[in-house]
């Protein structure tokens, strides 16, 4: 056995996010020796820092505002606080569940996990303190960081998300800077815990990267809330003093806060890992991969947020398995980035896939749509949620988007990601049966609709 024999290894994974530990677990399965390089915890930005805490805030919004609005329902309950030290608690609970399954998952698997901050060398060899690693295969899956704007300092009372999930306190006033995912997602959450909350968005709508008619949607449930949002509103600085932040716009309006939320875009980790000088094509910061995940440089493969597209945590995921099975041989069909399942979990929750009408209507000459209101649905009129299946077709051709939005519209993407993804027509999906009463209910209306047979619907 050759003297570094323990330091050799089928894949070499930098980053033990969600692409990296994907990827990692995969080749296991199939039999390739790993050694998974992570200098924080193992889990990434999914589980420490984005989806999982923060979709626990917005759980915990959920309850406050069930409370608050109990008597709607004809319960009489009396909301008091939120107490952010229990908040926080319970969430880091669930967190702390799930980091310990996924080291059993690391340990199971018999993976080589290095605590550390690793480097590229060359397209062979990550470098980790005075460990080299080498690998027939490299993967790179450092990830993203919460960016900011040219002269906004993060620190005191202007954070990012990454510092907005260790509050002790409700702020009781907010300005959120950026009207995207993260943006309209905290937002609510500090609605919902009682926060004056006003969102600062440059471009003319809020989730500017939805269908515009679910911004619409979005809009007036924020206006119903009292989130206040200005758009088409540039940020032009803000400035700490004793026990607020003070937000001026461009044109000379200002706002006063307590907090100043930073949500302007989150950037790829590859500065100083020596990913460009072993010959991996990087742009602005980004990997640059193909289809396949490969990068310029022979057998280093990129997956995950540093490669331009949906920044993900699924994306990651299935990213990480395919380069697995790619370098096992198994020769996986490519990702395709527009059947990617998109949800934001505001209150009302954003959920799509495919097409907006907008991009529908650039790539075919004709497009047809329908937009179920959720008024006609039995469950959603239960929840007393307001919003609506939209769907984007071909003229005479299958489905090539679905855009929802309501209470809990989040969980109905799994259909229409099949429905996206299986190219299905209106009428494969009319011949489903859906069950009564499901807000499910209302994307197989859209469809029944759509083949020209609907039945809880007008026209
Ligand atoms: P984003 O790209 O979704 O939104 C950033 C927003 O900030 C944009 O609308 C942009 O126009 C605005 N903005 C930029 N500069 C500005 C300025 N100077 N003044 C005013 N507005 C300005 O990025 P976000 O929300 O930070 O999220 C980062 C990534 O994390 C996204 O890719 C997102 O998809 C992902 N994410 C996904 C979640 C989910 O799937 N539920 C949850 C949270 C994040």
């Amino acid at each position: 056995m050759p003297a570094d024999a323990e330091s050799t290894f089928d894949v070499v994974i930098l980053g033990g996010g969600s692409g990296g530990y994907a990827c990692a677990f995969r080749a296991a399965q199939l039999g390739l020796s790993v050694a998974l390089v992570e200098k924080n915890k193992l889990g990434g930005t999914c589980l420490h820092v984005g989806c999982i805490p923060t979709k626990a805030l917005l759980h915990a919004a959920e309850v406050a505002d069930s409370a608050r609005e109990s008597s709607a329902f004809g319960v009489k309950a009396t909301f008091e606080s939120v107490d952010m030290s229990g908040v926080n608690a319970y969430k880091d609970g669930v967190v702390g569940r799930l980091y310990k399954g996924l080291q059993g998952l690391a340990k199971a698997h018999k993976i080589e996990m290095v605590e550390g901050e690793g480097r590229l060398v060359d397209p062979k060899t990550v470098e980790v303190g005075d460990r080299r690693l080498t690998g027939r295969n490299v993967v790179l899956a450092t990830g993203s960081y919460a960016k900011s704007l040219p002269g906004l300092e993060i620190g005191g009372r202007v954070m990012t998300s990454e510092q907005a999930l260790q509050l002790q306190d409700v702020p009781a006033r907010v300005v959120v800077l950026g009207g995207g995912v993260i943006g309209v997602e905290f937002a609510s959450v500090f609605r919902s815990f009682g926060s004056e909350v006003t969102i600062v968005e440059a471009l003319p709508r809020l989730v500017a990267a939805e269908d515009e008619a679910v911004s619409k949607q979005l809009e007036r449930s924020f206006r119903k809330r009292k989130i206040a949002f200005k758009t088409g509103a540039r940020f032009a600085g803000a400035t700490q003093s004793g026990d607020t932040v003070t937000v001026s716009l461009e044109g000379g309006e200002s706002i006063e806060a307590d907090l100043l939320l930073v949500a302007v875009g989150r950037g790829p980790v590859t500065d100083g890992l020596g990913y460009e000088e072993a010959g991996v094509r990087v742009d602005r910061g980004f990997v640059i991969a193909d289809e396949r995940c490969r990068t310029g440089a022979d057998g280093v493969y990129a997956v995950g947020d540093i490669v331009p597209g949906l920044q993900l945590a699924h994306r990651g995921f299935a990213q990480g398995v395919f380069v697995a099975e790619d370098i096992a041989g198994l020769e996986p069909a490519p990702i395709d980035e527009m059947g990617i399942p998109r949800v934001t979990y505001c209150d009302p929750e954003i959920a799509s896939v495919g097409l907006t009408e907008a991009q529908a209507r650039e790539k075919y000459s004709e497009v047809e749509t329908y937009e179920y209101n959720l008024g006609g649905n039995g469950k959603s009129q239960i929840l007393q949620t307001q919003g609506f299946v939209k769907l984007v077709r071909e003229k005479d051709g299958p489905v090539v988007g679905v855009h929802m939005i309501g209470a809990r519209m989040g969980e109905q993407i799994g259909e229409a990601q099949l429905i996206y993804n299986w190219e299905a027509l209106p009428s494969d999906v009319a011949g489903l049966v859906h069950a009564h009463p499901t807000q499910n209910e209302a994307l197989g209306e859209a469809h029944l609709a759509l083949a020209g047979k609907p039945l809880h619907a007008h026209a």
